[in-house]
């Protein structure tokens, strides 16, 4: 998600952002995210690992291991480019006040989901794809990370990679992996609702989003598929979508009181859908791990009381209007929003994002699975 995109529209649909910001947004991110020459320099680079070997290094060989990320803003670390605070909050105050300090293009106050999930590998974070040049090179080769903000399975209006078209990206810079079965890459597939924010846009609904999940979900079968089959990933965690109508852009408007129904069913019904897709892709789990993310959101966002986060729903960084954003300023550069003291004290950092707090909390519920999954063969 890219923080001014909704996931689903909340019953009144005032704070859409007028197309033309968009579309101008989006048109110069892909320019600045577009393939350059450089990107066959990474391909040398970052071949160095296990791509070019015989066999599948056992699983036990952590410094053989590669992370490859496709998805969207909860895994994007910097692939979304600075196109001005007010497309591109992310790599503006406050977004990483808490790590590292400064904004790095996490949609969050610090880490985020990719963080978390290279951590429980026992791996460092994979560097961004669009921040590759001037990356060391013991990293380069540890795996890479194309998610970006405002990404969806499929086209999402925001011009930003499709899921496909980032698996494309990985492919273009690893010709020797397309040989199945011949590399030690682990990839992580995070898809967060931009696909159904797009439907219900387009079509003022959440019931259109609903609509659109058969959709969806086959296409997100296919490129799973093509991970394994055609790309040899020798393992694919996937996540599954968290209850987005819980999330402080549905929630605001009853101040915080409480989740919007339906578009929690509908990310239930998506996730029923992935868990019959993966059933069938891999009936004995020797490739693909479901990475249950609403379960940890929904027992603290959906949960009478939760007891872990003083704030479950409402957000640590909050704009004054609805249809404003974290970080937002006038013209005189006075912020037009509201920062808590204490962003671990929140689930949500601004309308869409976790905090880092919550990133760590719901990491750690994955983490078991995650260990035992790589171990297996
Ligand atoms: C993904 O993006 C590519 C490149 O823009 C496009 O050709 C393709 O049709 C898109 N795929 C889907 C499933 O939307
Ligand atoms: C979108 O739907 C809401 C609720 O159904 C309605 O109040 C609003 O007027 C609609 N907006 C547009 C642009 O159709
Ligand atoms: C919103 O909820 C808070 C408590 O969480 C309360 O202090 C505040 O008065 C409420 N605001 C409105 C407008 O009801
Ligand atoms: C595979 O995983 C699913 C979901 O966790 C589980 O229901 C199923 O029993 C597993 N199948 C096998 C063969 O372990």
């Amino acid at each position: 998600m890219m923080g001014h995109r909704r996931l689903l529209p909340p019953a009144s649909s005032a704070t859409t952002v007028p197309p033309a910001l968009l579309l101008v947004s989006s048109f110069m991110a892909s320019l600045l995210l577009a393939n350059t020459p450089a990107a066959a320099q990474v391909a040398r680079d970052a071949s160095g690992g296990g791509c070019s070997g015989n066999a599948s290094p056992p699983p036990s060989t952590q410094q053989q291991q590669q992370l490859w990320v496709f998805g969207d803003s909860y895994a994007d670390t910097g692939n979304l480019g600075d196109l001005g605070r007010e497309l591109t909050h992310a790599w503006y105050d406050p977004y990483g006040a808490s790590f590292p300090g400064r904004p790095t293009g996490r949609f969050s106050d610090g880490r985020v989901l990719t963080d978390f999930i290279a951590s429980a590998m026992g791996m460092p974070t994979p560097v961004a794809y669009k921040l590759r040049r001037g990356a060391p090179r013991g990293l380069l080769a540890r795996g890479m990370n194309f998610a970006v903000g405002g990404a969806g399975v499929l086209d999402t209006g925001n011009f930003q990679r499709n899921i496909s078209a980032q698996i494309d990206l990985f492919q273009a810079q690893r010709p020797a992996c397309s040989a199945a079965g011949h590399t030690a890459g682990i990839a992580a597939v995070v898809v967060s609702g931009n696909d159904y924010s797009y439907a219900a846009d387009k079509d003022n609904s959440t019931s259109a989003a609903i609509a659109y999940i058969p959709t969806v979900v086959r296409q997100l079968r296919e490129q799973l598929r093509r991970l394994r089959d055609d790309l040899g990933m020798r393992k694919v965690v996937v996540t599954n979508l968290h209850p987005i109508g819980c999330t402080p852009l549905f929630t605001r408007a009853l101040n915080y009181s409480g989740c919007d129904p339906l578009a929690n069913v509908g990310a239930a019904q998506h996730n029923a859908a992935l868990r019959a897709v993966l059933a069938a892709l891999d009936p004995a789990n020797r490739t693909f791990l479901l990475l249950d993310v609403n379960a940890p959101f929904a027992a603290v966002v959906d949960a009478v009381a939760a007891e872990t986060f003083a704030e479950p729903r409402r957000p640590c960084c909050e704009s004054f209007s609805a249809g404003g954003h974290c970080g937002e300023q006038d013209g005189d550069g006075k912020r037009l929003y509201a920062l808590c003291d204490d962003p671990s004290k929140h689930f949500y950092w601004d309308e869409v994002h976790p905090t880092q707090a919550a990133w760590a909390a719901v990491a750690e519920t994955l983490r078991p699975k995650i260990h035992e999954f790589l171990l297996s063969t």
